[in-house]
C-alpha cells in the first residue's frame, strides 16, 4: 500500500513538473534517450566500461548508473561517480529535464560546467566535485530553482561565486572549495538561509565575512579557510546556534575573537588559526561544552587563557602556539609565553591526546592531577623551569607513548610507579637534577621503547641495574653526565 502512495506522489511529482515545462522543446524518454547518448559521446575514455551498455537496443531505464521514475520511462537520476571517466560534461545533460540528481563527482572531467544545467529545473542536488573542471561557476545554475545540494569543490574553477546562486532557496549546501575562484562572497547568499553546509574553503576569496551570516540558523558547517579573507568576525556567528564545525583558519582576519563565540553550544571544531586576530580569548569560550578541537595557534592573541577553557572536557586536541599569552594555562601552548604554574583543573581533559607545554617560563611541578589525563600519549613539557618530583601518578596514563621532561629542574628519584606505563616509546629526562639510582623495575617496564631513552646530564648514581640488557629496541640510550660508574658506555 505504501509502496503504491509513493509511486503515485512520484507520478503526480512527475506531472506538475511537466506541466512547468515552458519550453518548446518537447520533453520525453526520446529526448532523454538523445541526451544521455549525446552526453556518452563526450567521454574520451571510460576505463571501466561503465558506459558500454549505453546502447539503443535497450531502454535506458537500464542503462548502468541511470534510474528512471517507477513506471515513467523518465530519467531520475544518474550516477556516474568515480568511473575513471576523461572527458566532458555534454551540455545535452540540461535537456534531461526530469533528472533530480546528478552525480558525475570523483572523476577526470575536465572543460566547463556547461551554462546549460542551469535548465535542470527539477534538479535537487548536482554533484560534479573531484573533476578538473574549469572556466566560470555559471551564473544560470540560478535556473535550477529546487536545488538542495550543489557541490562542485576541487575542479579548477575560476572567477567569482555567482551572486545569482541567492535564487536557489532551497539551497541547503554550497560545496565549493578547493577552486581558484577570487572576489568576494556576494552579500546576496544571505538570502540563503536554508543553509546547512557552506564550504568555500582553499580559494582565493577576499573581501570580509558577511556579517548576514548570522542569518544561516540552520548552518552547521562552515569551512572558509585558506583564502585571502580580511576583516572582523562578525559578531552575528552568535546567531549561528546549530553550528558544529567552524573553520577559518589561514585567512587574513583581525580584531578579536566575538565574545558571541560562546553563543554556539554545539560547536565541535573552532579552527581559527594563522590570521591576525588579537586581543584575548573570550571566557565565553568556556560555554562550548561540545568542543574537541580548538586551534587558536598563530595570532596575535594576548593576556591569559581564560580559566573557563576548563570546561571543555570534551576537548581531544587543543592548539595556541604561537600567540603572545601569559599566564598560566593547562594546554597545548607550545612556544609560547607562559609563565606560572600548571593550574589545577587539567584533570579535565580526559580526551586531551597529546599535552605539550614546551618552551615557556613554567615553574613549579607537574600536578599530580596529571595522572588522571586518561587519554595522554604525549607529554612534553621540556624547556621550561618546572621543579619538583616526577609524580608517581603518571604510572597511571596507559596509553603514554612520549614523555618529554628535558631541560628543567625535576629533582629527586625516578619513582616506581613510572614503571605501569607499558607502552613509553621515548622517554627524555636530560638535563634535570634527577638523583639516585636508576631502578630496574623502571627499566624492564620500557620493553616498548622504540626511539630513545635519555638520562643524561642529571645526578643519577651507578652502578646502572643489569636489566638496561632488556631494552633491545631503543635507538639509543644515553646515560652521559651522570655518576653511573666507569664501567658504563655513555651512549650505547
Ligand atoms: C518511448 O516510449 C514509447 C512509448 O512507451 C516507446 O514506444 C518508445 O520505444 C520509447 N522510446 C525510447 C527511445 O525509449
Ligand atoms: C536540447 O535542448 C535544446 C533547447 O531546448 C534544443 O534546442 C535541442 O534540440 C535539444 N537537443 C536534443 C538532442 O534534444
Ligand atoms: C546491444 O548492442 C551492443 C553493441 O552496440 C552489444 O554489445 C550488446 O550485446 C547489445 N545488447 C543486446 C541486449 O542486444
Ligand atoms: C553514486 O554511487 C556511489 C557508489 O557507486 C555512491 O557512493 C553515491 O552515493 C551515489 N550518488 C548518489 C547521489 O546517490
Ligand atoms: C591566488 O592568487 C594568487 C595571486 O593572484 C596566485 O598566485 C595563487 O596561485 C592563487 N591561488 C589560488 C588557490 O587560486
Ligand atoms: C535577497 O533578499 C532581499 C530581501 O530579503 C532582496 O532585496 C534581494 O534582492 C535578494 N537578493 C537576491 C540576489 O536574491
Ligand atoms: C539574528 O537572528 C535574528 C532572528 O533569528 C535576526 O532578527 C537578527 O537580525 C540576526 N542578527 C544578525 C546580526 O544577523
Ligand atoms: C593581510 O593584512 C595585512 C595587514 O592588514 C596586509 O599588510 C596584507 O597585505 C594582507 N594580506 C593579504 C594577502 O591580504
Ligand atoms: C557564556 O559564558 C559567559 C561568560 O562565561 C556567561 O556570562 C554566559 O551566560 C554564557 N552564555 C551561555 C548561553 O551559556
Ligand atoms: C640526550 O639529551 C641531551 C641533552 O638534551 C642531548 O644532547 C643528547 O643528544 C640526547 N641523546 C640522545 C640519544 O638523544
Amino acid at each position: 500500500m505504501d509502496l503504491l502512495l509513493l509511486y503515485l506522489l512520484l507520478f503526480l511529482s512527475f506531472c506538475i513538473f511537466l506541466t512547468q515545462a515552458h519550453s518548446a522543446a518537447v520533453w520525453n524518454n526520446v529526448s532523454d534517450q538523445q541526451s544521455l547518448l549525446g552526453l556518452k559521446a563526450q567521454i574520451t575514455f571510460d576505463p571501466n566500461n561503465f558506459l558500454s551498455g549505453w546502447s539503443p537496443n535497450t531502454s535506458f531505464c537500464e542503462w548502468r548508473g541511470v534510474i528512471c521514475f517507477p513506471h515513467v520511462e523518465r530519467v531520475r537520476a544518474l550516477n556516474m561517480s568515480a568511473t575513471g571517466s576523461e572527458g566532458a560534461i555534454s551540455p545535452l545533460t540540461g535537456n534531461l529535464s526530469s533528472l533530480q540528481s546528478l552525480d558525475v563527482s570523483n572523476n577526470a572531467l575536465g572543460g566547463p560546467i556547461p551554462p546549460q544545467l542551469g535548465r535542470l529545473s527539477n534538479a535537487e542536488e548536482l554533484l560534479l566535485y573531484g573533476n578538473h573542471l574549469e572556466g566560470d561557476i555559471p551564473a544560470s545554475l540560478s535556473g535550477c530553482r529546487r536545488l538542495v545540494t550543489f557541490a562542485a569543490s576541487y575542479n579548477r574553477l575560476q572567477g567569482s561565486v555567482p551572486a545569482e546562486l541567492a535564487l536557489l532557496t532551497h539551497l541547503e549546501r554550497l560545496v565549493l572549495g578547493g577552486n581558484f575562484l577570487e572576489g568576494t562572497i556576494p552579500s546576496s547568499l544571505g538570502n540563503l538561509t536554508s543553509l546547512i553546509e557552506l564550504t568555500l574553503e582553499m580559494n582565493n576569496l577576499t573581501g570580509s565575512i558577511l556579517v548576514e551570516v548570522g542569518m544561516f540558523t540552520r548552518l552547521q558547517t562552515v569551512y572558509l579557510h585558506t583564502n585571502q579573507l580580511s576583516g572582523i568576525i562578525p559578531s552575528s556567528i552568535g546567531n549561528l546556534s546549530a553550528m558544529t564545525d567552524l573553520e577559518l583558519s589561514t585567512n587574513n582576519l583581525t580584531g578579536p575573537i566575538p565574545v558571541e563565540v560562546g553563543m554556539l553550544t554545539k560547536l565541535q571544531t573552532l579552527y581559527l588559526y594563522t590570521n591576525q586576530l588579537s586581543g584575548t580569548i573570550p571566557s565565553s569560550i568556556g560555554n562550548l561544552s561540545a568542543m574537541t578541537d580548538l586551534d587558536l595557534s598563530i595570532n596575535n592573541l594576548r593576556g591569559s587563557i581564560p580559566v573557563e577553557i576548563r570546561m571543555l572536557i570534551q576537548l581531544k586536541r587543543l592548539f595556541l602556539h604561537i600567540n603572545q599569552m601569559s599566564g598560566s594555562i593547562p594546554v597545548d601552548v607550545d612556544n609560547n609565553l607562559l609563565s606560572g604554574s600548571i593550574p589545577y583543573g587539567i584533570k579535565n581533559f580526559q580526551l586531551l591526546g597529546r599535552f605539550v607545554l614546551r618552551k615557556n617560563r613554567l615553574k613549579g611541578n607537574i600536578l599530580d592531577e596529571i595522572g588522571q589525563m586518561k587519554s595522554l600519549g604525549s607529554l612534553d613539557v621540556s624547556w621550561n623551569q618546572l621543579s619538583g618530583g616526577i609524580p608517581d601518578s603518571l604510572g597511571e596514563l596507559q596509553q603514554l607513548r612520549r614523555l618529554v621532561l628535558h631541560h628543567n629542574r625535576f629533582s629527586g628519584a625516578i619513582l616506581v610507579g613510572l614503571s605501569r606505563c607499558p607502552n613509553l616509546e621515548l622517554v627524555d629526562f636530560s638535563h634535570n637534577e634527577l638523583e639516585g639510582n636508576i631502578p630496574g623495575e623502571f627499566l624492564t617496564s620500557l620493553k616498548n621503547i622504540q626511539f630513545y631513552l635519555n638520562f643524561s646530564w642529571n645526578f643519577f648514581q651507578g652502578p646502572l641495574p643489569k636489566e638496561i640488557s632488556t631494552i633491545v629496541s631503543a635507538q639509543a640510550i644515553d646515560i652521559s653526565g651522570n655518576q653511573l660508574g666507569e664501567e658504563i658506555p655513555g651512549v650505547l
